[in-house]
């Protein structure tokens, strides 16, 4: 299948960034979010993160420009009707996701395909809230999505051949590496990382070491560019919550209990950067 346009719903950290690369890819792209408030949001991150290309000489400011006009904005799903790939970006949350993939469905054309960017859902039953489990797949971009390489693709029990490699050369386009994952809770990069972030939260909680430590010693001591607890706030603490439940529900296995201070962190609004307080302070 030819893929021309890309509808993209959520249009926060992931969702503009998702935009982004497609836009600079040569896809037209249509960004839609139930708050104006996020698009305006999405929108400003776009244009400064091209910036920062433009100083690099990736691309000209002409061209930037030429790429923002190819991002349209919606605050209705009714609007991506006739993209031929839509990638779901919204917040990671079940029932969301639920009501977005029937509304899809009730105007995308039939033989266009559906992305999912979760980071924990199982892409089977994401599929199922759907009309064409076999052109559903996950799409997993990593964090932040103009840098970071990889794109993890999840196939559903139903997944077509068709639907992965036509979504694979998306990617490739995109200028990413695919990983393929089989359809288990976390995939490969969560299930191995979301563990360590929820252990690095029993470390503090337990007193054994303060923040600056633990994350300083996974960054000198095992080379990680960002500390677990850093990182965790850089993802989103309710992201990291959610992911964790999966991961325990999924498995029924205690060793994935998400840990009570992180729970009670994300209780209190302080989700990480993205609200200016987690581990970390970020208002200053
Ligand atoms: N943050 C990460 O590091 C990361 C990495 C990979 C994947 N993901 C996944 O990407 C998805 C989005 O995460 P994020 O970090 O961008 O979250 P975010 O909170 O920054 O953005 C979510 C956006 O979804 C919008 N939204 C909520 N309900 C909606 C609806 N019904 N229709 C349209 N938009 C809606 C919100 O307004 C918000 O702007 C999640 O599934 C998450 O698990 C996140």
């Amino acid at each position: 299948m030819d893929i021309q346009k890309i509808g993209v719903i959520g249009a926060g950290q992931m969702g503009a960034g998702i935009a982004h690369v497609a836009a600079i890819s040569g896809y037209e792209v249509m960004l839609v979010d139930v708050s104006d408030v996020a698009i305006e949001k999405g929108l400003r991150t776009i244009s400064k993160n091209m910036d920062r290309q433009v100083s690099k000489d990736v691309f000209d400011e002409v061209r930037k420009n030429k790429f923002l006009e190819s991002i349209q904005t919606s605050t209705s799903v009714n609007d991506i009707e006739n993209c031929d790939l839509v990638i779901e970006a919204a917040s990671e949350n079940e029932s969301v996701k639920s009501s977005i993939f029937k509304d899809v469905c009730k105007v995308l054309k039939k033989e266009s395909y559906i992305a999912s960017n979760t980071s924990s859902i199982s892409i089977t039953k994401l599929a199922s809230y759907t009309d064409r489990p076999e052109k559903f797949i996950g799409m997993h971009f990593m964090n932040p999505v103009p840098i970071m390489k990889l794109v993890e693709m999840i196939k559903g029990i139903a997944t077509s051949k068709e639907c992965y490699e036509d979504v694979v050369a998306v990617a490739e386009k995109m200028g990413k590496i695919v990983a393929t994952s089989e359809d288990y809770p976390g995939f490969i990069v969560n299930r191995i990382l979301m563990p360590m972030i929820n252990e690095a939260c029993f470390v503090l909680s337990e007193g054994i070491a303060d923040r600056e430590s633990i994350d300083q010693s996974m960054k000198l001591g095992t080379a990680h560019p960002m500390g677990p607890l850093e990182l965790a706030d850089f993802i989103g603490l309710d992201t990291c919550l959610a992911i964790m439940e999966v991961l325990y529900e999924g498995f029924a296995d205690s060793k994935y209990r998400p840990n009570p201070l992180l729970r009670k962190y994300v209780d209190a609004g302080w989700l990480g950067k993205k609200t200016g307080k987690g581990f970390y302070d970020y208002t200053s």
